[in-house]
């Protein structure tokens, strides 16, 4: 993709400042010159393959007004569309192709773990998926024609329509209606209402933020915490006293050996925490998991390889974020898995977690390390890194 970001240093500082979770931004030709990676052929062909994610919506003339239609799809199905008023979205792209996930790279303002996803929309003229409000931060870049966007900040009531496949709202009333052309960028804050329609062809792209609920992380912590439990262990009571006539009654000795058993299984060191954390906010959706690598390779065949080819590169949908841990170690981790290294690694996880190619030169003191060499060996043969 060729084109630059405007924002420097300074201005990103001043956005997040100023605007980031607080007030929608529209930034005029914030990518001057845009050129997406990905013509709308090639979009249409990515929403044909298991395991991505896509939806065809189609605004219609009759009741509930709206089809919505998921992927994968078939080539036959494009050429049966009207000529208006449909709009082809594709979800996390950039795991799909390397050069969306380098595209995410100007955003790197933002720390990586809040970033979730490039979503693609591809619409001909009227394509529209309705007035919406969105749970999560998101960047809308106009990268190919022209769309209109209305938004408002006022809270909205959600619109009930028997039948209607989409989370839309009602009483839609904008505060500002933009044209967005090329490389004009729209900031929008969580629970901003906001109506996108194409005029003419056009293609957006989505950077969504991730921001997960405490609902998701509570669920996802108690099956660790469970994990851990001896499952054997209960509720015990040798030195039960007589009841007599009090049988119905819970007693204060009881409910405090309950309250005791169950806040000694929610402990959890802040150690723990932060390693469940790291474990949790990396671990790809099933689908995008990265098919193993067809030939294993031990480090000292990785070396060679890596001598003969130049570079190496990350998988787009390998999500690897480090930590510190403690004075002695870092924590590396790479889709849901945590690698406990020593502290003086924590230049290779900087490195890894940066970049996503990288030369014989920048690996080449880091495979002569044992426990570096036998990590780059293991991402390689999970297909997380692959020679390109
Ligand atoms: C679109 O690109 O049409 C929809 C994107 C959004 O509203 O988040
Ligand atoms: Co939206």
């Amino acid at each position: 993709m060729r084109h630059t970001c405007r924002f420097s240093r300074r201005s990103a500082g001043e956005f997040l400042q100023r605007y980031w979770q607080k007030s929608p931004r529209l930034l005029r030709l914030a990518f001057p010159g845009i050129l997406p990676a990905i013509t709308p052929e090639e979009l249409a062909g990515l929403a044909c393959e298991t395991g991505v994610e896509s939806r065809l919506i189609i605004k219609t003339g009759g009741q509930p007004g709206w089809n919505v239609r998921h992927g994968p799809f078939k080539t036959a199905d494009f050429s049966k569309l009207p000529e208006k008023n449909w709009t082809l979205l594709v979800q996390d792209t950039d795991k799909h192709v390397p050069e969306l996930a380098d595209f995410l790279g100007h955003f790197d303002f933002i720390p990586r773990w809040r970033v979730d996803d490039l979503m693609i929309s591809y619409a001909v003229d009227g394509g529209t998926v309705g007035p919406h409000v969105d749970a999560y931060d998101v960047f809308l870049l106009q990268v190919l024609g022209q769309r209109r966007w209305r938004i408002t900040r006022k809270h909205l009531p959600p619109l009930i329509k028997p039948g209607l496949q989409l989370d839309l709202v009602g009483d839609f009333k904008p505060q500002h209606d933009w044209l967005l052309s090329p490389g004009d960028m729209l900031y929008l804050p969580p629970g901003t209402a906001h109506h996108g329609t194409a005029v003419g062809e056009c293609m957006t792209f989505s950077i969504g933020m991730r921001a997960p609920t405490d609902a998701e992380m509570l669920a996802d912590l108690s099956t660790r915490l469970l994990a851990r439990l001896d499952k054997h262990a209960r509720y015990t009571d040798p030195d039960l006293s007589p009841a007599i006539s009090d049988t119905s009654r819970l007693n204060t000795k009881t409910l405090a050996a309950i309250r005791k058993r169950m806040c000694s299984a929610l402990r959890m060191r802040a150690d723990e925490l932060d390693e469940w954390f790291g474990c949790f906010i990396t671990e790809p959706k099933s689908w995008l998991i990265p098919r193993p690598a067809r030939r294993r390779l031990t480090p000292a065949v990785l070396a060679a390889k890596l001598k003969h080819h130049k570079k190496i590169a990350r998988s787009p949908a390998a999500s690897l974020l480090w930590s510190v841990a403690g004075t002695r170690h870092i924590r590396l981790f790479v889709n849901g898995r945590c690698h406990l290294l020593p502290a003086g690694m924590a230049e290779f996880a900087r490195l890894l977690g940066n970049r996503r190619m990288y030369t014989a030169t920048m690996l080449a003191p880091w495979l002569r390390k044992p426990h570096a060499a036998k990590l780059l060996a293991e991402l390689h043969n999970e297909g997380l890194l692959y020679f390109p």
